[in-house]
């Protein structure tokens, strides 16, 4: 969701603050502003732009500001249609602040604060903070006080930063339930949700807590706890971080990113294997060194909760223990019942979103005794930051809104972790564990070749040119396959798709079967082949065109299907690693023809840090 910056700078901090807004692009793109002041004499300057980030370039290029204190804001509607009136940063006159979150009181707020003069120009519910700031700030002489008591009069989540007119020495800063962190640099010092947005710019940086604030000058800073308390300053060095603004030569993030995804299978082999074929998890030494679980309850949103579902068929197969797994914004409202010898395993790409987090902070509430491991590609996020272990994914940065390596590596650590799982148990034993990942090495390679030789998957598009949507079905780890590709396929061409188990079809989405609804068939002989195969037959004789993604050779494929995409045979952890491939093209291929713009597509946002 929405990117915030804040930079405070010994020199004019326009240019940096788009630098910062461009590389948080990916929270959300539907408006884009900065704020700055000069000096206390010459008032608050803002800018804001409709749509994607470029266009503020354009308005700063005819409209350039000086200043060396400013924030920025790339939005993610929450309240309030994408305009210029309800873009960040919202101001009074006196101060101006920009908002990563929800205030769920703010129609109370706004009533109280019209009463008292506030004059609101949009329609989001973050307006309310600056008025709210404004009119604490004519109660209380002390500045502190004036925003502490602002703070705790909001309900909802928040990360703020914020300025004042009369004052061009003082960032403002504070998060609650939203991700923040400060940095500094020879260059300045920064407010922002991410580390990406300041790298190259700080060498140092302090991850805020839940419900910390402050300010800080180029000299100092101070951090605050909800009580209004010290906090002691924990700066670390920054970490080293991947620049991935560049596409190269691809069209796409997404495409380039379908590429990179054999280089990644290689370094988590290469991170978690050893010569030996034995499996290690540094970063998580619970996994090795306590007893195995009775249950595991795995917890993700979107695509990561696809990979989660992969993992059950997995890790039931071999533990033999109960694998729960849930859509995070469901877990943390259901009550769950947890229980004892309970491992919490949560998926992330990003680390920062909101159902996740709060599902682990339910976990960890309710049985503080249990453990807790992140899957997950950002390994300083708040999800890393709050959890026992971490296995990194090692993807990259993943720019692309539709995720498509950060899943595979998901698939990929997650079949490392359920055969380490499977040799504490003493379900595999060693030399059947190195076979295992011998095929995980193996996927690798017939993904380079499937890469090469992608064009294959361009006959699929013209199916599609009259559908009026799409069904998936797949068995097994097929299954959730299925509900990725559909989502890959919803997310990017705005194409109605369903996923669904090959043996539910009958159960109801069969009704919507005609020639106008491509049915994508996963047939793979590690899952349930033959039961795949019979629901093709129903969905064919019913006339719908159907798309084979099979590992059987042509020779034993079924005939008059309308397209079969042979791949590779993996094993039972290797094969959607591979299969996942024609699905991503799929996807990919059926955006271009439709003309949406597949790596910023509509209305969605990489990172959802709102609930
Ligand atoms: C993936 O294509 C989606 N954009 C989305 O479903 C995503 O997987 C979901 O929002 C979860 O994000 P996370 O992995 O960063 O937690």
């Amino acid at each position: 969701m929405c990117g915030i910056i804040g930079i405070i700078s010994h020199n004019n901090v326009q240019h940096m603050l788009v630098q910062a807004l461009k590389t948080m692009e990916y929270r959300g793109y539907d408006s884009a502003g900065i704020c700055m002041l000069e000096d206390a004499a010459s008032g608050l300057k803002n800018v804001k732009e409709k749509g994607k980030l470029q266009h503020l370039q354009q308005a700063l290029k005819q409209q350039p500001l000086t200043g060396n204190l400013g924030i920025g804001h790339t939005r993610w509607a929450t309240h309030g249609k994408p305009e210029v009136r309800n873009a960040h940063p919202h101001q009074t006159a006196t101060l101006a602040i920009v908002h990563n979150g929800i205030i769920e009181n703010h129609q109370a707020l706004r009533t109280e604060l019209q009463q008292t003069g506030a004059n609101f120009l949009s329609d989001t519910d973050s307006e309310v903070i600056p008025w709210l700031w404004q009119q604490q700030r004519t109660q209380f002489s002390n500045e502190k006080e004036a925003f502490l008591h602002t703070l705790n009069t909001l309900k909802g989540a928040y990360a703020i930063a914020g300025l004042q007119a009369h004052d061009p020495d003082k960032l403002w800063f504070a998060r609650r339930g939203s991700p923040l962190l400060l940095a500094r640099g020879s260059s300045g010092v920064f407010v922002a949700s991410d580390a990406l947005a300041v790298a190259g710019e700080a060498d140092e940086v302090m991850y805020l807590q839940e419900g910390e604030w402050g300010w800080t000058t180029l000299e100092d800073t101070y951090v605050f706890d909800v009580q209004g308390k010290s906090v002691a300053l924990k700066w670390q060095a920054m970490p080293h971080m991947v620049s991935a603004t560049d596409k190269g030569d691809y069209a796409h993030y997404m495409l380039k990113e379908i590429h990179e995804q054999p280089r990644v299978y290689r370094d988590i082999l290469h991170a978690y294997t050893d010569v030996s074929g034995s499996v290690h998890f540094p970063q998580a030494d619970f996994i090795h060194n306590d007893t195995l679980p009775k249950r595991i309850i795995m917890v993700a949103c979107g695509t990561s909760y696809h990979a989660a579902l992969t993992a059950r068929y997995w890790l039931e197969r071999y533990l033999k223990v109960p694998v729960e797994v849930d859509v995070a914004s469901e877990f943390r409202y259901r009550d769950p019942v947890i229980g004892d010898h309970t491992w919490l395993i949560t998926l992330s790409q990003s680390g920062e979103t909101a159902d996740t987090l709060e599902a682990l902070r339910l976990f960890k509430r309710r049985t503080p005794h249990n453990k807790t491991l992140a899957f997950c590609n950002v390994p300083h996020s708040s999800l890393v930051r709050e959890s026992d272990g971490l296995i990194e994914l090692y993807a990259g940065p993943e720019i692309g809104v539709a995720s498509t390596k950060a899943y595979t590596a998901q698939l990929m650590a997650l079949a490392l972790f359920s055969l380490q799982l499977a040799q504490q148990n003493q379900a595999l034993d060693t030399k059947e564990v190195q076979q295992h990942i011998q095929a995980l090495q193996y996927a690798a390679d017939h993904v380079d070749v499937l890469l090469q030789e992608s064009h294959q998957f361009d006959m699929l598009t013209q199916i599609f040119s009259h559908a009026h949507g799409a069904l998936f079905l797949g068995r097994g780890p097929c299954y959730p396959l299925a509900l990725e590709g559909a989502l890959k396929l919803k997310e990017i061409s705005y194409l109605h798709a369903e996923g669904y188990a090959a043996g539910e079809m009958k159960h109801g989405p069969i009704a919507l079967v005609d020639k106008n609804l491509p049915v994508v068939v996963l047939a793979l002989r590690q899952y349930h082949l033959d039961k795949v195969i019979s629901n093709l037959h129903e969905v064919q004789a019913r006339g719908a065109k159907i798309i084979l993604i099979t590992d059987l050779p042509k020779s034993e494929c079924p005939q008059d299907v309308d397209a079969i995409v042979n791949i590779p045979e993996g094993d039972f952890f290797s094969a959607p690693l591979i299969a996942s491939i024609p699905l991503q093209f799929l996807s990919y291929n059926v955006a271009r023809s439709k003309g949406t713009d597949v790596d910023q597509p509509r209305n969605l946002a990489k990172s959802v840090t709102v609930e």
